[in-house]
């Protein structure tokens, strides 16, 4: 029924007005800075149909000013409201990339539904999310946005992120549409710098960087992104082989392609069109339904038709997906469907989605280290110095990429690291706080006193990182340190002798082997949102046992990048990590990561026992049912992310030493043992072969089961006749 209401639509529409329909606009990036519609010529252009949806409108108040223009053109299409709801709307979760820590995908969709439901409430209808590229490089400031480097992880929480998004089905007053983004490989820019080129097999396409965008779309992902980057020298915006063959050719994809921020117009600084015109050109050929902000298609996509070089039923295609999409949200039935001020009111200050937040940020604080039980620590503690420029920052634990509403008092509405503290054991123990230090710069001169206070604590707690804005879209860094005087605070504090827990706040994996080396507790608490302070201190006292495990490896120095657990075993493997006999090593610096795929701690230990297989031999389209069983061995009830690796030992092309192919998260009391079970299938089994198809090769296979990458627990082996 909605293909004929677009094709009746369709029949009306001028030639203007369908591109128009293809022109997307920002609004005002802050309605602070005025009236979201002051900009009288967009005003104009939104009531002669010439832009078919705007970005960064935010609110209830503000969508429906622009919408009520919309509802003044002749053929009253609604505009689509679209925003970077990232990691919540209002209620802020931790960043993507912590999410992804907690391996939890009920968390994680959740996390998506609640900021679904506060972004609909506002008068948004589709979210620029979710990342769902592969990140292996830490340089890249947006590592944060993603959910790492696996490619088997990042599927399934892709999945679970357009659910939670979308909802149960698009046109229910609380679905926003999804947008897996950015197709494709935008991930893998050179030496980890933003935007830059992508150089790539198309077996490692196929293999690591697709499948988060297959899964995506599987889950029904209403729209598509595409990226800054050229990919083996073609442009993504311009790129038919991504856009056509694959995205809207194999995989059948019917709903819109959105270009990233200028990136149509962007393809003339690449060197692949000569100008605005040849870029709408190849824009549209490519695929790309609509414009974001480059004014290519405005500005020359009529002419192009007029002129013969465009086939109209290119932006007829383009114009009916995402007109399909306004009919399906329901938006011509209502066009202020999203703009209700009292369930606006109703969805910001709704108690269970601070509660989300509180346990979801929680579950994606990972463990690094923790000797001699430094942590949990005691409620009873009687003096606690809390130390470090992060302490009593409150917006700084949004991370980037949080939806910035000026109607909100942030610093109200977020709980610093201090206030949680408070909130724990305020009125039980002393709380001394320092700042210590600068995230940046080179002034010492508060050390003095953060180690005074250390002397009269008796557990000290430091909270350091990077600053929330130096991670995230074009923050990419070529130095991954702890910026500034950081780790030598903690040097000068360590060496007072008292215990000393750091906490680490960043949006990507840093390198602090100094404070790894010697610091006895260590939590990655990246940056948690908008209920961090309570989060940390429910970890740090034990309420919450941590679970999270990493989603990406964590290098020892710049120089291991790209580092990732599923590498080739090449032709010299090093046989350990003091092989230097012209074996594929560093003479610097062993192979092995500081932290691995997969690894965080427990309060609480884990044993494995009692790995069974059903069959040892299989052909192909048997299935393999694996089983073991954990026991919590430890003093706290605690959950463990049994993982499950699989290595094909011979191939027609070289398979990577381990692939996670599986994973359960479980719960289980002191004392408690679960039977855990994975089931192998053909698909876990298959892989690209010489000629790219996805097919699984007679041979035998090791099995593995492990606590991370690194922590293989069981072992066995099976074949494939
Ligand atoms: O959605 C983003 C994209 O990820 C990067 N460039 C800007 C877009 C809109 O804000």
């Amino acid at each position: 029924a909605i293909d004929k209401r677009v094709d009746d639509l369709l029949k009306q529409m001028t030639l203007e007005e369908k591109v128009g329909q293809l022109n997307q606009y920002t609004g005002e990036w802050s309605s602070a800075t005025g009236p979201i519609t002051k900009d009288g010529d967009k005003q104009n252009q939104i009531r002669t149909g010439q832009i078919g949806s705007m970005l960064n409108v935010k609110g209830v108040a503000h969508t429906r000013q622009c919408q009520e223009m919309a509802m003044q053109s002749r053929l009253k299409i609604p505009l689509l409201f679209g925003q970077d709801v990232i990691h919540g709307y209002k209620t802020t979760f931790p960043i993507p990339l912590a999410e992804a820590a907690s391996w939890d995908l009920d968390a994680i969709e959740l996390g998506a539904r609640i900021a679904a439901v506060e972004a609909a409430a506002s008068g948004i209808h589709w979210t620029f999310a979710p990342m769902v590229d592969i990140g292996r490089d830490p340089r890249w400031g947006r590592v944060m946005e993603g959910a790492g480097e696996d490619p088997y992880l990042g599927s399934l929480i892709a999945k679970a992120r357009v659910k939670g998004f979308q909802g149960e089905k698009l046109g229910d007053i609380t679905s926003v549409m999804a947008c897996a983004k950015h197709f494709a490989a935008y991930g893998a820019a050179v030496g980890g710098r933003d935007y830059n080129s992508v150089d790539m097999s198309e077996r490692m396409l196929w293999e690591v960087y697709l499948p988060p965008f297959k899964a995506a779309l599987d889950a029904g992902a209403a729209t598509f992104m595409n990226s800054f980057n050229d990919l083996n020298g073609i442009p993504a915006t311009g790129s038919v082989f991504l856009q056509r063959d694959i995205l809207k050719g194999l995989w059948g994809f019917k709903g819109f392609v959105v270009s990233d921020w200028g990136s149509i117009g962007e393809m003339k600084q690449h060197g692949f069109v000569k100008d605005g015109k040849d870029a709408a050109l190849a824009a549209i050929v490519a695929g790309s339904d609509m414009d974001m902000e480059s004014r290519c298609y405005k500005n020359n996509l009529a002419d192009l038709v007029k002129e013969k070089k465009v086939d109209i039923a290119l932006v007829d295609d383009a114009v009916r997906r995402i007109l399909y999409k306004k009919f399906e949200m329901g938006l011509f039935e209502d066009p202020y469907k999203y703009s209700d001020v009292k369930r606006q009111e109703a969805a910001m200050n709704n108690p269970e989605h601070t509660k989300a937040a509180r346990e979801i940020g929680a579950k994606s604080i990972v463990l690094l280290k923790n000797e001699n039980n430094v942590l949990p620590l005691s409620k009873e503690t009687k003096t606690i110095a809390f130390i470090g420029p992060l302490v009593k920052e409150y917006r700084q634990n949004l991370g980037f990429w949080s939806v910035e509403l000026d109607e909100v008092d942030y610093d109200k509405f977020i709980v610093s690291q201090w206030d949680g503290l408070q909130n724990k054991v305020g009125k039980t123990s002393k709380l001394l706080y320092a700042k210590g230090c600068e995230i940046e710069g080179e002034d010492k001169s508060g050390f003095a006193e953060a180690v005074s206070i250390a002397n009269q604590a008796d557990v000290v707690i430091l909270s350091i990182g990077e600053r929330r804005d130096m991670s995230g879209e074009a923050k990419s860094r070529s130095d991954i340190s702890l910026p500034g005087v950081q780790e030598e605070l903690v040097k000068a504090i360590q060496a007072t002798g008292k215990p000393v827990v750091v906490l680490i706040n960043a949006g990507r994996p840093l390198v602090f082997n100094w404070t790894a080396d010697n610091v006895p507790a260590i939590l990655y608490t990246w940056w948690l949102g908008s209920e961090a302070g309570n989060s940390i201190a429910d970890v740090l006292f034990g309420d919450v046992n941590p679970s999270a495990k990493l989603p990406v490896t964590f290098p020892r120095s710049v120089g291991q990048i790209p580092i990732y657990h599923s590498y080739f075993n090449t032709g010299r493997p090093a046989k350990n990590e003091n092989d230097l006999n012209y074996v594929s090593a560093y003479i610097d610096l062993p192979n092995s990561p500081k932290f691995p795929f997969g690894y965080g701690l427990s309060y609480t230990t884990f044993g494995y026992s009692d790995l069974k297989l059903s069959k040892k031999q299989i052909s192909k389209g048997e299935t393999i049912e694996v089983t073991a069983r954990i026991t919590n061995t430890g003093k706290y009830a605690g959950e463990e992310v049994v993982q499950l690796y699989l290595r094909d030992k011979v191939g027609s092309v070289v398979r990577p030493v381990k692939e996670l192919k599986g994973f359960e998260k479980i719960k289980l009391n002191a004392g408690e043992s679960k039977v855990v079970t994975f089931v192998i299938d053909n698909e876990k089994l298959s892989f690209y072969n010489q000629k790219l198809e996805f097919d699984s090769e007679a041979g035998e296979f090791d099995l593995m089961i492990g606590s991370s990458a690194e922590d293989i627990r069981l072992k066995s082996e099976f074949e494939l006749l």
